[in-house]
């Protein structure tokens, strides 16, 4: 279906219009003039609670957000993911990550054949292999039981990885150290490897492409640290495997591919976690919990296909980021999980939204007229209470929140989880509401002080509550993000599949790597000022000053 410019759709106007009226209610006039707001903006689907009532919304505004969903043509383009057509229009790829979690049986079809088969037989050799390390039957060079797993992968190679593993670390083997290598900066892979023995040590190289600079310079490093520990090239066989969909690199990397994890061009780095980029969340955790992860992710899916809009999560997450990006010019979007266990979240969801909506051209290359994807950015509660929310409370940005959090907590102690969701509760509260100059005056605020502790409230905020942490609300939660990017990309007319913005500096540092290495290399070409960087670096480089 073909779709008008956005903001010539009908329902642009009418939302811009509709804005103007609404934008100086206040949440405090919102939740008087309906006093059982907080229910009736209220989603449950596929375990997760959503309260979206503190928002600056109203029946009105939600009719007309559904309405741009609808006549965005989101329905057809759920539908077009779901079945495999190349929505990645400039990669000329189907986007499947839904398959990932497909129940064995399901059939989802990519250029006439059906691909779940193949995601079912990769997911039982990884179990496999999981198994294997987990019992200690798979054995070094050295005939050592591995002990440590090293994954070395960069963007969503190592952000799902290292989000998920930290989000379940309390399911995880704890005889097993698990660490993640991403930075091409040396001091991570040396930091990360300076206590470990070689002979106990597995290096799972995850590159979906893997030419990855980052990814195989640390690989590099990390097989050159274990050869020459163990004297032995042949070590390489029991202490590398690599998840990848390049075949012919790995084997160039002297890993056997029988060591191999595959994967497919239909899986977008950032969308891979649950893919054999998996693996080292799946060692460390074990193949049951993985596979309810997995079951949590599809039954998300499932929610987010079938669901009308006005109950969808995904859809409803997705339209109030479009009300305050488009109507408001909010730029930005606050990630707070109330869950240590949490803690790589914001930086996974960073890559998902960013590196998905972070675009300027629509589907056909022409330059939008309007904001597209917002900065997203956050850290766990109640640390952030003691660091930025300041400036949420009291400063002149417009910034929504999403606030995540659990209502029973895997470390019963004390008073702990009590105190933490009280702070929970209290933020979205403290937000919404505020506190008015008379509540200051009320308390015997002296008068040079008032204006200062007036807090002006009307902070909108979504309030994402769930049972426990368990693998399949990870998953859910994670498959909630997937589909809201999706549904903005949608109305927005991008292509939340592509990332053409990351390559201009993978070139130029191409470029310049040689102008640093080489002693002899001619005076750098550049502009002023990279030359004038790359000369002092040069003459500085050895430390003799
Ligand atoms: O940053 C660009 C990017 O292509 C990401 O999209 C991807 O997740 C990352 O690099 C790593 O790529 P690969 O898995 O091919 O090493």
């Amino acid at each position: 279906m073909s779709v008008p410019k956005l903001r010539q759709l009908a329902t642009w106007g009418r939302l811009e219009s509709h804005q103007r009226e609404i934008a100086a209610i206040h949440l405090r006039q919102l939740f008087a003039d309906e006093p059982d707001r907080g229910t009736r903006y209220s989603l449950e689907a596929a375990g997760v609670y959503l309260d979206y009532s503190k928002n600056r919304v109203t029946a009105k505004t939600l009719d007309l957000l559904v309405q741009l969903a609808e006549e965005s043509g989101l329905r057809s383009r759920i539908d077009a993911m779901f079945s495999g057509e190349k929505i990645n229009v400039t990669e000329r790829r189907a986007v499947l990550h839904v398959a990932l979690r497909a129940p064995r049986g399901q059939q989802i079809f990519v250029d006439g054949k059906d691909v779940v088969p193949g995601v079912h037989a990769v997911l039982e050799k990884m179990a496999a292999f999981a198994g294997q390390i987990r019992s200690g039957a798979w054995k070094g060079h050295t005939g050592k039981p591995i002990k440590n797993v090293v994954n070395i992968g960069i963007g969503g190679s190592d952000l799902g990885p290292v989000m998920a593993y930290e989000a379940l670390r309390d399911y995880s083997q704890r005889s097993l150290t698990c660490r993640f290598v991403s930075n091409v900066d040396g001091s991570d892979v040396a930091e990360a490897t300076r206590d470990l023995d070689p002979a106990e040590t597995l290096f799972i190289v995850s590159s979906k492409t893997f030419t990855t600079i980052e990814t195989l310079t640390n690989a590099h490093t990390a097989r050159a640290w274990c050869v020459q520990a163990l004297g032995d090239e042949r070590a390489v066989a029991r202490h590398f495997v690599a998840v990848s969909t390049n075949a012919a690199e790995v084997a160039k990397f002297g890993i056997d591919t029988a060591n191999m994890f595959g994967f497919w061009d239909w899986v977008g780095g950032r969308y891979s976690v649950d893919s054999a980029i998996g693996l080292s969340l799946m060692i460390a955790v074990g193949p049951e919990n993985f596979r309810q992860m997995l079951n949590g992710f599809h039954e998300m899916d499932e929610h987010f296909r079938t669901a009308p809009f006005a109950r969808n999560l995904p859809v409803i997450l997705g339209l109030l980021g479009v009300w305050y990006n488009n109507f408001f010019g909010a730029e930005t979007l606050a990630v707070l999980p109330y869950d240590h266990y949490l803690g790589r979240l914001s930086a996974y969801l960073q890559q998902l939204d960013m590196e998905s909506n972070g675009k300027q051209v629509d589907l056909a290359g022409n330059r939008v007229d309007y904001s597209t994807g917002p900065i997203v950015w956050g850290t766990p509660g109640t640390n952030g209470q003691h660091a930025y929310y300041q400036l949420i409370h009291q400063g002149t940005k417009l910034i929504p929140c999403d606030f995540i959090g659990f209502c029973q907590t895997l470390n019963p102690l004390g008073r702990h989880h009590d105190l933490l969701m009280a702070n929970f509760f209290a933020q979205t509260e403290a937000l919404a509401f505020g506190k008015t100059e008379a509540d200051v005056r009320a308390d015997g605020v002296p008068d040079f002080q008032v204006p200062h502790r007036i807090f002006a409230g009307n902070h909108p905020s979504n309030t994402l509550l769930l049972e426990r942490l368990t693998p399949e609300a990870l998953g859910r939660l994670v498959a909630l993000y997937e589909h809201k990017v999706f549904v903005q990309g949608t109305i927005w007319q991008i292509n939340s599949f592509d990332q053409w913005g990351v390559e201009l500096g993978k070139v130029l540092a191409g470029r310049i790597t040689p102008e640093l290495e080489s002693p002899g290399a001619p005076p750098p070409a550049h502009d002023s000022s990279t030359n004038a960087l790359i000369r002092r670096y040069r003459r500085l480089k050895g430390g003799a000053g």
